[in-house]
């Protein structure tokens, strides 16, 4: 298993299956393909990909299935009644999950013989296959290196651990990460859209640098917060941030912006000042937010 010639099976033909089964096709594997809803079959059968009339039919016809619809209860509503046909091959789910439910489902596999990797697809659907797309997988070290050139074909694969659960957890991190910036894009545009300067121009000429420079900084925070120590190469003392912060808000108010995304951010920094930490740095509101005794990789 594992050579490039592999036929690969896929499960879900949304807007991200079907990009994941154009993406083997152009790899120039044999890939089979289902859907609750055939006709997302068609414009991949005009490229060659092969239709199965049913799941079963779909899993029989490939050692590999990737699935990815919906969510969670979809994957056990398809794939729970054919773990019979499915013993023995393996199952990649490529479907947005909590690390709990990818837990649940590597224990499934397990019990029914399936092999089973656990991933979180970081690309949106025209990005796969494309060289910035990279997929997270989770699950045993070997059925990631058997599959890894057939996965390689989505993007680049990551390996994110054997705790089935951990590619999720990255996932839902990394999404994380982008919702707070976006949350801040969102905010920053109404407020310079309510003093009339255009979105568009300031966007490009002024918030995208910006957003650039300040990603630079974020290996420096991540350490800070690796070592719990906001003391060492401080440069904004969060007591100047948070004075920086009442002025952001007041801005809003005086604009009629509403700064109710704003708002939790304010009352965490105030508790990390009310506690004395005015002289250390921004990421120390970490320690407000727990979760600091994990164990890294589990
Ligand atoms: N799109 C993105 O930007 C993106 C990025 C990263 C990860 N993802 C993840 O990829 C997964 C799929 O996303 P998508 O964008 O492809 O969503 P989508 O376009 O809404 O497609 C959903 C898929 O789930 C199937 N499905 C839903 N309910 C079902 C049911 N009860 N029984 C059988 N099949 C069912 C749909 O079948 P029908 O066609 O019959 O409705 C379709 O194949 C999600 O977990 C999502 O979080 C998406």
């Amino acid at each position: 298993m594992g050579d490039n010639r592999t036929p690969v099976t896929v499960i879900g033909l949304g807007d991200m299956g079907a990009a994941l089964a154009g993406a083997f096709l152009a790899q120039g594997r044999q890939v089979t393909v289902w859907n609750r809803t055939a006709a997302k079959a068609d414009a991949l059968a005009a490229r060659g990909a092969l239709r199965a009339g049913t799941v079963g039919d779909a899993v029989a016809a490939s050692p590999l299935v990737v699935v990815c619809v919906l969510d969670h209860g979809v994957v056990e509503d398809v794939l729970g009644p054919v773990s019979g046909a499915l013993a023995g091959r393996t199952v990649v789910n490529l479907t947005n999950g909590t690390p709990e439910q990818a837990r649940k489902a590597a224990a499934w596999a397990d019990e029914h013989g399936i092999g089973y990797l656990d991933g979180g697809i970081m690309a949106v659907p025209p990005g796969i296959g494309t060289p910035g797309a990279f997929i997270l997988y989770s699950g045993p070290r070997e059925l990631f290196d058997a599959h890894r050139e057939a996965l390689s074909a989505l993007g680049r694969p990551e390996y994110a651990g054997t705790d089935p659960g951990a590619a999720a957890l990255q996932d839902l991190a990394l999404l994380t990460g982008m919702y707070g910036m976006l949350s801040g894009v969102v905010q920053a545009l109404a407020l310079v859209r309510s003093a009339g300067f255009g979105p568009v121009d300031f966007a490009t000429a002024k918030l995208v640098p910006w957003l650039g420079a300040m990603a630079a900084a974020v290996p420096h925070y991540a350490g800070q917060i690796e070592s719990g120590d906001y003391t060492q190469g401080v440069v904004s003392r969060l007591a100047m941030q948070a004075a920086g912060l009442e002025n952001i808000f007041r801005a809003h108010e005086d604009q009629g912006v509403s700064t109710e995304l704003l708002a939790p951010l304010r009352a965490l920094v105030a508790r990390r000042l009310a506690e004395g930490h005015g002289a250390e740095d921004f990421p120390g509101v970490a320690e407000l937010l727990g979760g600091g005794g994990a164990t890294a990789g589990r």
